[in-house]
């Protein structure tokens, strides 16, 4: 009888800090990932959370009253924290934002010096590379450098590296405390995008999406003439996005302005549900969404994730180099 060695891999165990509704652990889990432990301080974040993810479920806590101490044991940290201080659209005070936000970025640097694990990749808006004539980018760069990471930081784009039809970039930032390990990582190539977001959005939709005999209808409906283009409503005019995809997806849409992306179809004119919204970032078809939560709430939720292919195809070449292997550029999860 012929013997056979089974190889067995490590499982690499993850937090997933700031997790919102867990778009990062997906893409994580889907590259074999698992998660031990989740966090965020909103507890409507929570709903969502929990009826999507297996354990852990969410822990709802500000992150700032954590005991680094009791954190499960973990081998890499993710942290897709929160953006407002560095984005164009938000404050530009960066680590001096009154709200004390900016210094979140602190507080995971703690959290990254006590546990040290082996690896951790945050994410943040396209624009914090360049906030504050590159200052914010510098402070985290020699915080993480400090502490002993290698790293890697590339901003990729929904369209562009995860086929999915939203223009969202966004900034990855990839450590290893293992210097070879850093140097053998690569981010994932581009890849072509073969969906187009009528893809993801549904023929029929609840009344309460269509602007047919609302009062914006008649400043948009000369504008809003094709099917195959999406458009956003900027105040005062429309906006159509020339590229056929979904511009992006942001966490105040459907909060007071009318920045939920606009479809034409048959039956009228509409903006995007929720459940669009999220399968546009990325999340299954099954990703449920609870029916306790409010439409404003979860477009909030949707805006503030990320694209889910995005970060499962980054999560696969960091397995492969924790497992000590080589990227392979031509590989490809579609
Ligand atoms: C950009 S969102 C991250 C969303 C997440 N990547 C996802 O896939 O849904 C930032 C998150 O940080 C959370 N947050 C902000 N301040 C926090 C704090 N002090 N403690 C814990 N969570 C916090 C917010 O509630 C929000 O869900």
């Amino acid at each position: 009888m012929v013997k056979t060695t089974k190889i067995m891999k490590k499982e690499y165990k993850t937090i997933d800090l700031f997790a919102g509704v867990g778009g990062i652990r997906l893409g994580f889990e889907k590259a074999g990932f698992k998660t031990a432990y989740a966090n965020d301080f909103n507890k409507n974040c929570k709903n969502t959370y929990d009826v999507n993810h297996k354990e852990p479920k969410l822990h709802v806590e500000d992150i700032n009253k954590l005991e680094i101490k009791q954190l499960p044991e973990f081998d890499i940290l993710l942290g897709g924290f929160p953006c407002q201080p560095f984005s164009i659209a938000g404050y530009r005070q960066g680590f001096k934002d009154d709200k004390d936000r900016g210094n979140l970025f602190f507080r995971i640097a703690d959290i990254i010096r006590e546990r040290k694990p082996r690896a951790i990749m945050l994410e943040n808006v396209k624009n914090l590379k360049g906030h504050d004539n590159g200052n914010t980018f510098k402070v985290i760069e020699k915080t993480l450098k400090e502490i002993g990471y290698h790293l890697k930081a590339e901003v990729l784009n929904g369209m562009t590296h995860g086929n999915v039809p939203q223009n969202r970039e966004r900034i990855f930032i990839v450590g290893f405390l293992d210097k070879v390990k850093a140097e053998a990582f690569k981010f994932p190539e581009p890849i072509k995008l073969t969906k187009s977001f009528r893809e993801f959005v549904a023929e029929e939709a609840e009344d309460k999406y269509y602007y047919n005999n609302k009062p914006l209808y008649e400043k948009i409906k000369n504008d809003i003439n094709s099917e195959h283009i999406v458009y956003q409503w900027r105040r005062k005019y429309v906006r159509a996005n020339k590229k056929g995809v979904v511009p992006t997806l942001t966490a105040n849409m459907g909060r007071g302005g009318h920045n939920v992306p606009i479809i034409k179809n048959s039956k009228g004119i509409r903006k995007l549900t929720p459940k669009e919204c999220f399968m546009l970032q990325g999340f299954p078809k099954t990703f449920k969404l609870p029916d306790d939560l409010p439409d404003t709430e979860l477009y909030h939720q949707a805006g503030n994730s990320v694209v889910v292919p995005v970060v499962q195809r980054i999560a696969e070449n960091i397995k492969i180099v924790l497992d000590g292997g080589r990227i392979n550029p031509q590989k490809s999860l579609f």
